[in-house]
């Protein structure tokens, strides 16, 4: 859909049902995805109630244990008999131990602050589960799989595709959607630079802080150049971003931040309320929590990194490595030092609305907003 087409009362209607090729792909009412949020925020509850409302819910699950995400996949299953997805770290790491004791030297001025135990330059090993969990989605035949960090290696892909799964990737530049398309996916999740959360940026070796560009720009750019459907994500609240993203010709939206104050979010309390006070300056981008770009709250943990002007470890080292710091920071009530990722469209946030309230209310404003443009 986009605000091109011939006017014709076919097209007309399924503009008022928001009803694009992307609901028609997914089998979905409302083209409305919620983004995958690792670590927490993302709950089997906050993807239950999105996809019973008529979008997608996908869970973030790149942290959780193999069996673990089969406990959720089947927990999540129990809630709702419409499609779902589930978000994986496409994204092959071997640990960076280069500097390690000189960060945990940095790390242990943050540890005496939060009084827990100091941790000498030991090796740091991170679990690497991302073969099992694949294992994990093929045998529990989930609807969708989305990935970021990068598209799903070939034998994944072809095994993933002839389970009939559809295949979601995030990328932040053209050139990235391109690679995503040519490899099979189903469709692409553009990310601009106001997302909160990780930078999907496949490679960042040569750019630590990953491809930023916004989603107004990002959006339209991959429409020109790829034949399947994108979705637009980042700095996208309300019926308004729902209303612009398909102007620009995405065939839906990836929404993350907005969820993460809903009834069903799995944010910590404190994070939450630090939300409901910030605004569109309050975020930066950092890679100080995971050694990977990615945009939050700024808060003492990042001003205390960027003061001593050290180089984190590379990802996933740097992120196992300040586990027991942001663990603490939860069990104080200290968002201080939590990773507090959030998205630019922070004003938008609304306190105590269920999920599905907040689909409904996007979808029942974007239809107004359409209702009076189309004629
Ligand atoms: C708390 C949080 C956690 C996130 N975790 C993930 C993740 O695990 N996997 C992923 O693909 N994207 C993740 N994202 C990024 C989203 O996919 C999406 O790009 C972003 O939420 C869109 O921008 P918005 O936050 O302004 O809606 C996360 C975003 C947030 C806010």
């Amino acid at each position: 859909m986009n605000f091109g087409k011939p006017d014709d009362v076919d097209w007309r209607t399924s503009t008022m049902n928001l009803d694009t090729a992307l609901c028609r792909l997914f089998h979905i009412r409302y083209p409305i995805f919620l983004a995958g949020m690792a670590g927490g925020p993302g709950t089997v509850k906050l993807a239950a109630a999105v996809s019973n409302a008529g979008g997608l819910g996908i869970l973030g699950s790149a942290y959780m244990t193999p069996e673990v995400l089969r406990a959720a996949i089947r927990e999540l299953r129990k809630l709702t008999n419409a499609p779902f997805g589930v978000n994986l770290f496409s994204i092959q790491t071997v640990d960076d131990n280069s500097r390690t004791e000189e960060v945990q030297r940095e790390l242990n001025e943050i540890r005496k602050i939060l009084d827990i135990p100091l941790v000498q330059g030991d090796q740091v090993q991170s679990p690497e589960y991302f073969e099992q969990q694949f294992a994990v989605l093929i045998e529990e035949q989930v609807p969708v799989i989305s990935t970021a960090f990068g598209v799903l290696p070939t034998h994944m892909m072809k095994q993933a595709k002839s389970h009939g799964i559809r295949i979601v990737t995030m990328a932040t530049t053209v050139q990235e959607a391109l690679l995503a398309e040519q490899a099979g996916s189903d469709a692409i999740v553009a990310q601009g630079s106001e997302a909160g959360g990780h930078r999907g940026t496949f490679d960042i070796s040569s750019r630590p802080m990953g491809a930023n560009i916004g989603t107004m720009a990002l959006v339209p750019q991959m429409v020109d150049q790829v034949g399947i459907p994108v979705i637009a994500a980042g700095g996208i609240m309300d019926g308004r971003g729902l209303v612009a993203a398909l102007a620009l010709g995405a065939e839906g939206v990836q929404m993350g931040t907005r969820f993460l104050t809903s009834i069903e979010s799995g944010a910590h309390e404190a994070y939450q309320k630090i939300l409901l006070s910030s605004n569109e300056e309050s975020t930066t981008i950092t890679n100080a929590f995971s050694g990977r770009p990615a945009r939050g709250v700024k808060n003492a943990f990042i001003e205390n990194w960027d003061k001593r002007g050290i180089e984190p470890l590379k990802f996933p080292t740097q992120n196992t490595a300040t586990r027991d710091i942001r663990n603490a920071a939860s069990r104080q009530n200290n968002p201080d030092f939590m990773s507090l990722w959030a998205g630019q469209g922070l004003r938008m946030l609304t306190a105590g609305q269920s999920a599905a309230s907040i689909v409904e209310e996007t979808v029942r404003q974007a239809q107004t907003i359409l209702l009076n443009t189309v004629h």
